[in-house]
């Protein structure tokens, strides 16, 4: 789930606000008892600021607010269930990590990380992180070279696609440390101690390639928190919006102010907003055309039948290639080389049964059988294999 576009979250959360807004059907409404009332108003927040595109406020009764609906009748004391959580209890459910909250102390080497990695990840996610059998990879190599497919992307069109990758395509290696913390090993979550994570994070940036703070992370280097805290990932700046730090925010309330950033460009010229029913009736529908489908490049098979099974394989063929090609694939051994009809039919002239006998008893360079221990038949075999490549 984290390796899903931001933008695509942003726009997610979006349309569930303007969801939830039509379900409680817009402004002021109360269910039959008059217990809840919601209130949804556009445009701008208490504070003054612009609300986000699509975004919706809701009204503050008794200093309670709540996306949904607003309870009018809590008492201005508020109900009396529990209690405020001690400065402490917070500190110890607060433990997520985030690209302005660094993991708690600790320290792991590269070296570590591979042997726990070997242990615990490689079964699924593949030797150095290659991934396989349905599981994601880790790393495809320098995240430099293929973090430079995004930027590609964008000025090319057409050009490849970026390489999702946790280190080409994340922008923050927080997200890595909090997911093999929280979610790693798939069977046994959270069964990893701190340091192994550091060890883990380590492993996985290093087969990554990618550098901190200038320095290459190498087999004896050894991640620790302020380490960490230097990380910055290739593809830090690849998103847009920018969501992440300070300010970010702002940064993305400008980014919806503009209908133009996120396909609204009709809404400027008077379109309105509609979430049923939005299709015009004269829009065209491209619908698949025929029995067999064509749109796609390279076209998609439309035979429904089995592969035809492929014939037996010539005998001899397995093993000439295991036996025999080291000396007879050309002619720098002084072999009558495969293929070579000038060769083999000088051979041959001597008659098969002269040559059947020389190979299984060897003759000058050529030994015994080849060298092997296979029947006088499969020989024979090899033989007739050998000298039908040069007809
Ligand atoms: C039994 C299989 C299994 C094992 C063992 C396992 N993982 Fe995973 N891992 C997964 C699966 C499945 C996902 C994808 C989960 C998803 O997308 O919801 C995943 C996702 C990840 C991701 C995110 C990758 C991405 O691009 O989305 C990381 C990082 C990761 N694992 C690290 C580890 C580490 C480190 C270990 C060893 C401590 C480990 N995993 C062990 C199955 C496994
Ligand atoms: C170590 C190298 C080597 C290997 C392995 C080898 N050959 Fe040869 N083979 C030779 C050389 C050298 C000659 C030429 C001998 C000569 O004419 O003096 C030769 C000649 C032959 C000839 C021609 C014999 C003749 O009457 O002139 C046949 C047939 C032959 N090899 C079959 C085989 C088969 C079958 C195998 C595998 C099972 C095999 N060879 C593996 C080196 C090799």
């Amino acid at each position: 789930m984290f390796k899903l576009d931001r933008k695509f979250l942003v726009a997610l959360s979006i349309s569930a606000a303007s969801l939830l807004a039509i379900g409680c059907n817009g402004d002021a409404s109360a269910d039959a008892q008059g217990h809840m009332s919601s209130s949804a108003k556009q445009s701008v927040y208490a504070n003054g600021k612009a609300v986000i595109d699509g975004g919706v406020t809701y009204p503050t009764v008794n200093g309670k607010t709540s996306q949904y609906a607003v309870n009018t009748k809590i008492p201005s004391s508020g109900f009396n269930y529990g209690r405020t959580p001690t400065a402490n209890e917070l500190e110890a459910w607060n433990t997520d990590v985030t690209p302005w909250k660094l993991p708690p102390k600790g320290q792991g080497s590269v070296e570590d990380g591979e042997e726990i990695y070997e242990a615990k990840c490689v079964m699924c996610h593949g030797d150095f992180g290659s991934g396989g059998g349905g599981y994601p990879s880790l790393s495809k190599g320098n995240a430099y070279d293929l973090q430079k497919t995004l930027t590609n992307q964008r000025n090319i069109p057409d050009a490849d696609g970026p390489t999702r990758e946790f280190g080409s395509y994340w922008p923050q290696a927080s997200t890595l440390w909090w997911y093999i913390h929280d979610g790693m090993p798939h069977p046994k979550t959270k069964s990893l101690s701190i340091d192994q994570v550091y060890a883990l994070t380590a492993y996985i940036i290093s087969i990554n390639e990618i550098k901190i703070d200038g320095e290459e992370v190498d087999d004896e280097y050894v991640l620790d928190q302020e380490k960490f805290s230097k990380i910055v990932m290739p593809n830090v700046d690849g998103f847009e919006p920018k969501i992440d730090g300070k300010g970010a925010t702002d940064v993305v309330r400008a980014y919806y102010a503009n209908p133009k950033n996120f396909g609204g460009q009709n809404l400027n010229k008077g379109a309105v907003r509609c979430t049923t029913n939005c299709q015009e009736a004269n829009a065209t529908v491209k619908r698949i055309q025929g029995v067999g489908i064509s749109d796609f490049l390279p076209p998609m098979n439309v035979t429904r039948d089995m592969p035809v099974e492929k014939g037996a394989p010539t005998p001899g063929e397995k093993d000439y290639q295991a036996s025999c090609a080291v000396c007879h694939a050309d002619s720098s051994m002084g072999a009558p080389a495969f293929g070579n009809k000038e060769a083999w039919a000088k051979v041959t002239s001597q008659g098969m049964e002269t040559v059947y006998h020389n190979a299984i008893n060897g003759k000058n360079g050529m030994p015994p059988k080849g060298g092997t221990d296979l029947s006088d038949a499969k020989i024979k075999d090899v033989i007739n294999y050998m000298v039908n490549s040069s007809k």
